[in-house]
């Protein structure tokens, strides 16, 4: 029996990395999937390319009437919201000093206001179908602690797990879980865009950061897309409908918390 069948899910930020992965995934499961994104030309492709159950909706998650627009356009093609995957983020470094307010801006717009306000969208509509609902949220180990040259990235990922944490106890008297995943060190275009900035910032060869932190991690290499998939595809299912507010690291054994 496959874990999702019937089921629409809308993933933020999908149409590349882990929220492309994790609609791979929730197709194999048996759900609809929306691959919502900024970047629509690629959510175009990345849709065609996993196939008929998916498809590609245009969304700036900073943005009110994108939000309700993507909502609303789920809901007409596959008659309903049952799954909401906050996925899209955006990352950036800068020694405290040299922070700037256009990168806070956009990364609390994104990463905070995106993930609240979209999440608040998805459970009016889940709330108006009476047929409860999986609402997760990604933040991060940065979430966790801070990080000397991360201070804004980390500052938004923890107010996502305090938003997952008070969304959660708010949200379940209508039987929509609210939680959140919090990834390690994952490969991919992500981590090249990180890697660049490390390089710039610590005045290290191109590649050398992304190694480091592989060997850090202590299962021994980075995460892949694939090795979330196994608690994104948990959390969304009827496996977890007694799971409520919780942030679970998925990250090799990086952070214990
Ligand atoms: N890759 C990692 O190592 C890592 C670690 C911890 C947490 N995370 C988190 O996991 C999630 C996915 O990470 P990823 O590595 O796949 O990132 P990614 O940068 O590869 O993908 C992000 C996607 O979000 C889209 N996006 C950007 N701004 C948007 C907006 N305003 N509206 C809609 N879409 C927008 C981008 O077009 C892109 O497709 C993020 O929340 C990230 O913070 C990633």
């Amino acid at each position: 029996m496959k874990r999702l069948q019937g089921k629409s899910a809308l993933i933020t930020g999908s149409a590349r990395g882990i929220g492309r992965a994790f609609a791979e995934a929730y197709v194999r499961e048996g759900a609809r999937v929306a691959i919502a994104d900024i970047n629509v030309t690629r959510a175009r492709e990345t849709a065609s390319e996993i196939g008929p159950s998916a498809y590609a909706v245009e969304m700036d998650v900073t943005q009110q009437g994108s939000i309700d627009a993507a909502i609303a356009s789920v809901v007409a093609e596959a008659g309903g919201l049952d799954i909401l995957v906050n996925n899209a983020a955006l990352f950036d470094l800068a020694p405290i000093v040299d922070i700037t307010r256009e990168s806070y801006d956009r990364l609390f717009a994104i990463n905070v206001s995106g993930t609240l306000f979209t999440m608040q969208a998805a459970a009016r509509q889940m709330i108006a179908q009476g047929r409860g609902g999986k609402i997760i949220n990604m933040a991060s180990q940065a979430g966790r602690r801070g990080e000397a040259l991360v201070a804004v990235y980390c500052a938004t990922k923890a107010a996502v797990i305090s938003l997952t944490q008070s969304a959660g106890l708010n949200l379940i008297k209508h039987r929509i879980n609210v939680n959140a995943i919090a990834p390690g060190v994952v490969d991919g275009e992500h981590w090249d865009g990180v890697d660049a900035l490390f390089a710039k910032y610590e005045n290290r060869p191109r590649g050398e950061k992304k190694k480091l932190a592989g060997a850090e991690v202590p299962y021994g290499r980075m995460g892949t897309a694939e090795d979330l998939t196994g608690m994104a595809i948990f959390l969304a299912s009827a496996e977890s409908d007694y799971v409520v507010s919780q942030t679970y690291n998925v990250d090799g054994g990086n952070w214990m918390s």
